[in-house]
């Protein structure tokens, strides 16, 4: 695990981690959706400083996150998320080994606000730019404060994506199986729209769930293969649940037991086949990454489990930010360091 760069005007080269053992500081950008994030994290575990600024509150209003706005307020925060983190850290621009920023997927509106900023910073400062994939990156988060070391099988889930993935070694990973229709992040946010409940849909439907009884509504499970996903039926099932019961109820119908059935559905199905894959592989360490992994219920059902080690980020660096950028620039070759590297939507 090391690989070199080179500054943008002497073609000076970097090596990542220094092979002298001096520290490795990457000062990273994320804005693939609707948060403007800065970190420095020092040799991939170590945060110096963590700055988001959410949009929750703009986005409100349209009960989703709209692209052309998301991009605007990235333009107004992303200097100020910038100069905070550096007096969090009290560090200045000269200081830095490397300027990293997520380039894809995401919104590329957003992207291209954060991944500019970097490599402005990189010209400015002449150190090297690291583009970062936002998924490894979610991986990567369980590098913070840790000493997780590959081999282990990670469970992604986010509003874009539900993966089960082997990661072999940092910069050596295999998809074993993935959604088939909605990302669960998205069904969550769906099935919260469903039941009137405010953006963000799925933290707010998270503890909505806590509340209700999960054993009294059942879900058929969707029959795809062993490390495959689909939850667009379900989805439609709550659909007509609802519908049912508000005949039967009106407004009133039991929310949080309609909630936590449906959380009880998705989280065995996809903490079910993580352990297979974890039995299958003999693989004995299982991390979460992604916004769902701050699910209550997935939490528990993986913590719980004493036969393997578990890992999740800490809530704050679950959802989108900025230290798992620096994390994964340090531990990953990306393969997108040029300067000339341009954002992307999609995989
Ligand atoms: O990883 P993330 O911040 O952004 C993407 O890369 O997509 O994930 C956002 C997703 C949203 O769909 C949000 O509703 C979901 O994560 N999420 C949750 C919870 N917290 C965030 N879903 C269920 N329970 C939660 N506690
Ligand atoms: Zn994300």
């Amino acid at each position: 695990m090391s690989y070199e760069l080179k500054t943008p005007f002497d073609n000076k080269i970097i090596t990542i981690p220094d092979k002298t053992g001096k520290d490795t500081i990457i000062a990273a950008i994320e804005s693939s959706c609707d948060e403007m994030a800065f970190a420095i994290v020092k040799n991939g575990r170590e945060v110096l400083a963590n700055v988001v600024a959410s949009q929750i509150d703009t986005h409100k209003k349209y009960g989703g996150v709209v692209p052309e706005v998301a991009a605007r307020e990235h333009l107004n925060s992303v200097a100020m998320v910038i100069e905070e983190g550096f007096n969090q850290a009290n560090l200045k621009g000269e200081d830095i080994t490397a300027f990293a920023s997520t380039i894809g997927p995401g919104l590329v509106g957003s992207l291209i606000v954060g991944a500019n900023a970097a490599k402005a910073l990189s010209i400015a400062y002449n150190k090297p730019f690291i583009g970062v994939n936002h998924l490894k990156a979610h991986v990567c988060a369980n590098y913070i404060d840790t000493d997780l070391k590959p081999p282990f099988i990670a469970l992604l889930v986010s509003g874009g994506h539900t993966q089960i993935l082997k990661v072999d070694d940092y910069d050596s990973q295999t998809i074993l199986g993935g959604t088939i229709d909605d990302a669960i992040g998205e069904v969550y946010d769906k099935v919260a729209r469903l039941m009137d409940i405010e953006y963000p849909g799925g933290p707010n439907f998270d503890k909505m769930a806590q509340l209700g009884n999960k054993n009294r509504f059942q879900f058929t499970k969707a029959k795809v293969d062993e490390f495959d996903f689909s939850f667009s039926g379900t989805k439609t099932a709550v659909l007509y649940l609802i519908q049912k019961l508000k005949k039967e109820y009106g407004d009133d119908y039991p929310k949080n037991d309609v909630a936590a059935s449906f959380q009880e559905n998705v989280t065995s199905i996809l903490y079910n086949k993580t352990i297979n894959a974890a039995k299958k592989y003999k693989i004995n360490q299982i991390v979460l990454a992604g916004g769902v992994a701050a699910n209550s219920e997935i939490r528990k059902k993986f913590f719980d489990t004493k036969e393997f080690q578990i890992y999740a980020p800490k809530m704050k660096y679950c959802t989108d930010n900025a230290s798992m950028v620096a994390s994964c620039a340090y531990f990953l070759n990306n393969d997108m360091n040029s300067l000339d590297v341009e954002v992307f939507s999609r995989l």
